[in-house]
């Protein structure tokens, strides 16, 4: 988790590197700091607890020179958040800094030994480990210290590293943990991400795992694990730098809500051809593929996985093949039953949550074919899958997923729809009523959006209350668990989704006067049902906000409130009723005073298990 910054070239690196973790921020925040080789051949280097403001403050009144340097901006894993857990770390002498995101899995025993040895820790941190080994092994050629250290490591990171003693050169590597190389004029940069360096340049090469970067006087070079000097394909960044920023609103999960409708447009249009048929360009799989797949699993975290619970029911109901969805925590310690037969899944937002890859990983090893469905090009999940469906909805920077996961909603519709149609399982009459019926929720969207005014009211009834309910049936429940999660990240009050049906089984009694409960009601077969569990909660005193399609009045009877949105055929509902519960979330982690894009204890990529 973690984000890395590195600079070589001839302008001043502290701003470059600065600047570049500020759009880092959401990979972590509770620390930030800076290592920058200077003109007298030692280095300089400032770090500092908290948001990258702390450093900021420190670098205006002591600036740091230099046209070499790297940065951290650090999401604790070893070590709470504190001045000396900070990166960079530095070996005693102060000749060498190193920047690291990852974990270094075998940091204790290497610890111990360089202990033994006489080393001295300061921190906490797995990272020291890396600055004094380097240390150990320099023999006056950085790249082979860091070469001969790394080969010790057991672990996921990226790591950045300058020395004293050579103000010409940087080194970085990558294993498991994403990292890129910038290449401007006369000057290289190395980030955890695109978003850094988009400013200063847009040709990067994506790092594959131990692939080792060697800047020195002036030259780029690049060796894969065994050494070998590897020629790659530099890759041209299509985002506008206006895509990573606010656009003009207050924070950007409110800009990313606004996104929603273009994320529908672009993941599904760009993929229609003339005639308005599904073309999945990096899905390579055959009518024949699909016909020997007899089951499927689709395994991914938190908003990812509500995605892959919606994607379940439109599998299912289009494609007719059995669809098991997991968590992928879970499911890489669950021995799943895995042969050539089953096709594997993946929802990954930023492609590199470690529990996500690990899971594809193991199912690829079992023998299944693996599909991911991710929003960053180039990402590890992307690397790793067989096939991959890129959500076309731009960089999602708040921490708290919106667009991402409707963009993986309409991904699931597409997969589902085209796996149906190749296997013969729907006709065309329908597939064509469903794509424009996908279509058209861009538009319904945008009026939910216009509403929002009206939904922001439903704020002040939820924002002194101490815990919430959802409830949903069918894929409402999985609207109710996508929506509970939203509210409880980003406002802190205790949320939790049921499903309505098994509330008289236990969590019924959680009910008092004035408890908030809102309740999705979109499925027509379940709205009766619905009905009756409102009833039962408002009988226990609890304050009902139903979320229903226009024109529904019978809810009206029950509830103490509507949000009424517009009218789509069931299976596409999720993407609708979802919206006005986003809202919500957003409004009432303002009104209690949050930081909304970047909620406490949270990271928006989580890159270590
Ligand atoms: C919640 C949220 C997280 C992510 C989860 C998976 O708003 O954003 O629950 O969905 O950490 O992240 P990705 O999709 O990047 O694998």
């Amino acid at each position: 988790m973690c984000g890395i910054v590195g600079y070589i070239g001839n302008k001043q690196a502290s701003e470059i590197i600065v600047d570049g973790l500020s759009k880092l921020e959401y990979r972590g925040y509770d620390s930030a700091g800076i290592a920058v080789v200077n003109d007298n051949d030692t280095i300089n280097w400032a770090k500092k607890k908290g948001r990258l403001a702390g450093l900021e403050k420190i670098l205006a009144e002591n600036p740091i020179q230099g046209t070499v340097g790297i940065g951290h901006t650090r999401w604790a894993t070893h070590g709470a958040p504190s001045d000396v857990n900070s990166h960079p770390h530095l070996n005693s002498a102060e000749t060498l800094a190193v920047v690291h995101n990852g974990i270094i899995e075998n940091y204790m025993q290497i610890r111990e030994i360089l202990t033994e040895e006489g080393y001295v820790f300061k921190s906490e941190t797995d990272t020291e480990v890396a600055v004094h080994l380097i240390d150990k092994y320099y023999e006056g050629d950085l790249l082979a210290a860091a070469r001969k250290a790394v080969s010790v490591f057991r672990g996921a990171y990226a790591l950045g590293v300058v020395s004293s003693e050579h103000k010409g050169e940087l080194v970085a590597v990558r294993k498991e943990s994403p990292l890129i190389v910038g290449i401007g004029e006369g000057e290289y940069f190395i980030a955890s991400d695109v978003p850094a360096i988009l400013k200063y340049t847009r040709n990067v090469y994506y790092l594959e795992n131990d692939e080792m970067v060697h800047v020195k006087d002036g030259v780029l070079t690049i060796y894969d694990g065994n050494n070998n000097v590897v020629e790659k394909e530099l890759k041209t960044v299509e985002w506008d730098i206006e895509a990573a920023s606010k656009g003009g609103f207050d924070h950007f999960m409110m800009k990313e809500i606004y996104d929603q409708p273009q994320a529908i447009r672009d993941t599904l249009l760009r993929r229609l051809d003339e005639e308005g048929m599904i073309h999945l360009d990096d899905i390579k799989l055959t009518k024949e593929d699909l016909e020997g797949i007899t089951k499927m699993y689709i395994v991914a975290c938190g908003t990812a996985y509500h995605a892959g619970l919606v994607g379940k029911f439109a599998i299912e109901k289009l494609a007719k093949v059995p669809v098991e969805v997991d968590i992928a925590s879970e499911f890489r310690y669950s021995d799943p039953f895995i042969d050539e037969h089953t096709m594997l899944i993946v929802v990954s937002q930023s492609g590199e949550t470690a529990d996500t890859l690990a899971a594809m990983k193991l199912a690829k090893a079992k023998g299944a074919r693996v599909l991911a469905i991710t929003n960053v090009v180039g990402s590890s999940v992307a690397r790793e899958a067989h096939d991959v469906f890129y959500t076309w909805a731009g960089p999602e920077i708040a921490v708290a997923s919106t667009k991402a996961y409707t963009a993986q909603m309409i991904a699931f519709y597409m997969i589902a729809l085209d796996f149906a149609y190749k296997k013969g399982a729907v006709i065309i009459e329908r597939y064509q009523e469903l794509i424009k019926n996908i279509e058209g929720l861009a538009a319904k969207v945008e009026s939910i959006l216009a509403n929002k005014d009206a939904i922001e009211q439903y704020s002040k009834d939820m924002k002194d209350t101490h815990n919430a309910f959802y409830l949903g049936r069918g894929v409402d429940y999985t609207t109710a668990r996508e929506a509970a999660l939203k509210l409880k990240e980003i406002s802190y009050i205790y949320t939790e989704a049921f499903a309505a049906g098994e509330l008289k089984h236990g969590p019924i009694a959680l009910i008092e006067e004035g408890t908030p409960v809102l309740c999705v009601v979109t499925q027509d077969a379940l709205e009766e049902k619905m009905i009756s569990n409102i009833k039962e909660v408002k009988a226990r005193g609890a304050f009902v906000i139903a979320i229903a399609k226009e024109g529904n009045t019978e809810v009206a009877k029950v509830a103490d409130d509507v949000i009424y949105i517009p009218v789509a055929e069931d299976l596409l509902m999720p993407v609708l009723a979802v919206i006005p519960t986003q809202l919500i979330s957003y409004y009432v982690s303002i009104a209690r005073g949050n930081d909304v894009d970047k909620p406490r204890n949270l990271a928006k990529s989580v890159t270590v298990e």
